[in-house]
């Protein structure tokens, strides 16, 4: 790797563990919240590729820190990654325009939407999966549930047409599995730009009351999205709203099943649902680590940071400081509650963490409302698994439908 100045030893983990990032992550904030180095694999990358200058933020200080100087630690590092996919969003975006931009998007998920969506939309869509395997006594939770339900939940806030749903989740897959295929990422893209653009055009001559008509119809101080701001958004909305979704419940009914002193907890009481929906975003985030690039000379933590350096912001090891939370590396839903990064935080702060959270919660609620002795198949192994994607390779469970509780 090519280093211009030798502020300290640049240190790339050798191969990373997948199933478990965080003893290395663990390993570097004892050495300090800031490092010359990377949490990331980039033995793939042809050198011509790789940035001269790389350091991870690791501590909670750290991360918080880089999230709250967008001006210094700056998102648009996106435009080179995903959004050569989905095109120029929010996330790329930094001070004012993106203050303007997020304003006119966000419409589109007020709270007030929050309320009518649980019933109308997020609790159907629950009912209507687990219907479909509760008689057979057994499932696997990942393909059968957690994997499927964002998709189904999105293409119906989107006001999508019911048939197209095979089609959408297609490409949506495509389009989120682009750093494992480029290519077929970018005929997804290609095609749900056609497809979104066919949906806005039918909303201009007929609005309807779904996030595409929202946006659509988005102004502030006469000012419209435009059709590229619209199904660039649209297309964000794949990785940022299914991807994180899917994989964190995912990673929270691991965590119960696997502490089932915790999980009888919650099924005897789903007030407790809330906060073990924290403790899981805590402990094992969807997502370790995102990216920033320094716009100027810097400093993080005492360490120098150079102009035009690529930092690793590893949410993954800042929720897991030891200077934040006691004993860290316990899943514990009843410790003290104390805010994690799992949604960034600044500016950039999720914009679907209310959407995320209420998902989250019906989809635990009801599987606990409608199953009953929910059992845990360990034979093949399933475990948590990705660096920075995290989720359950597999939950295969068997249960009886439970009586009306
Ligand atoms: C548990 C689930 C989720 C997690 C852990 C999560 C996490 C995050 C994180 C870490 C960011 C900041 C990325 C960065 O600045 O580099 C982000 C941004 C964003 N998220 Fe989420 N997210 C989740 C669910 C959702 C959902 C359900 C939606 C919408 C359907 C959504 C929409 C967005 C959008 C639009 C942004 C960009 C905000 C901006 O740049 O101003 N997210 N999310």
């Amino acid at each position: 790797m090519r280093v211009d100045t030798p502020v300290q030893d640049v240190e790339m983990d050798g191969p990373i563990d997948l199933r478990d990032p965080y003893p290395m992550f663990a390993r570097h904030r004892a050495e300090g919240g800031v490092f010359r180095g990377s949490v990331m694999d980039w033995s793939k990358t042809p050198e011509s590729l790789m940035p001269e200058k790389l350091y991870a933020a690791v501590s909670f200080d750290a991360v918080n820190r880089v999230f709250r100087d967008g001006k210094v630690f700056n998102s648009k590092i996106y435009d080179a990654t995903i959004g050569l996919f989905i095109g120029p969003t929010i996330l790329a975006m930094e001070g004012k325009p993106h203050w303007e931009h997020r304003n006119l998007v966000s419409a589109a998920f007020k709270t007030r939407s929050l309320a009518r969506w649980e019933p109308e939309i997020v609790r159907p869509v629950v009912n209507g999966l687990i219907d479909e395997f509760i008689d057979k006594g057994s499932a696997d939770l990942v393909r059968d549930f957690t994997f499927e339900f964002p998709t189904r939940v999105i293409s119906r806030l989107l006001g999508l047409p019911e048939d197209d749903l095979p089609w959408f989740r297609k490409r949506a897959v495509e389009l989120i599995s682009y750093t494992i295929n480029h290519k077929r990422a970018f005929e997804a893209s290609a095609a749900l730009k056609d497809y979104f653009l066919a949906q806005i055009e039918k909303r201009r001559c007929a609005p309807t009351d779904d996030i595409i008509g929202d946006l659509v119809s988005a102004e502030i101080d006469g000012e419209h999205l435009t059709d590229e701001a619209i199904f660039s958004f649209l297309r964000l909305l794949l990785p940022a709203g299914l991807e994180t979704t899917y994989r964190s419940s995912g990673n929270l009914l691991y965590l119960l099943l696997t502490h089932r002193d915790q999980f009888d907890a919650v099924d005897a009481d789903h007030e407790l649902i809330g906060q073990a929906i924290e403790e899981g975003l805590r402990y094992e985030t969807p997502l370790t680590t995102v990216q920033r690039f320094t716009t100027e000379d810097t400093e993080l933590e005492g360490v120098p940071i150079p102009a035009g350096a690529v930092i690793d912001v590893c949410i993954g090891s800042a929720n897991r400081d030891e200077k934040r939370w006691e004993r860290s590396e316990e899943f514990d839903i009843f410790r003290k509650r104390v805010p994690h990064l799992s949604f960034a935080a600044g500016e950039h702060t999720c914009m679907g963490l209310h959407l995320a959270r209420m998902e989250t919660r019906v989809a635990v609620e009801t599987l606990l409302t409608r199953l009953s002795d929910i059992r845990f198949v360990t034979d093949d192994d399933p475990h948590i698994h990705g660096q920075p994607f995290r989720s359950p390779t597999a939950l295969p469970v068997t249960f009886s439908p439970a009586a009306a509780k």
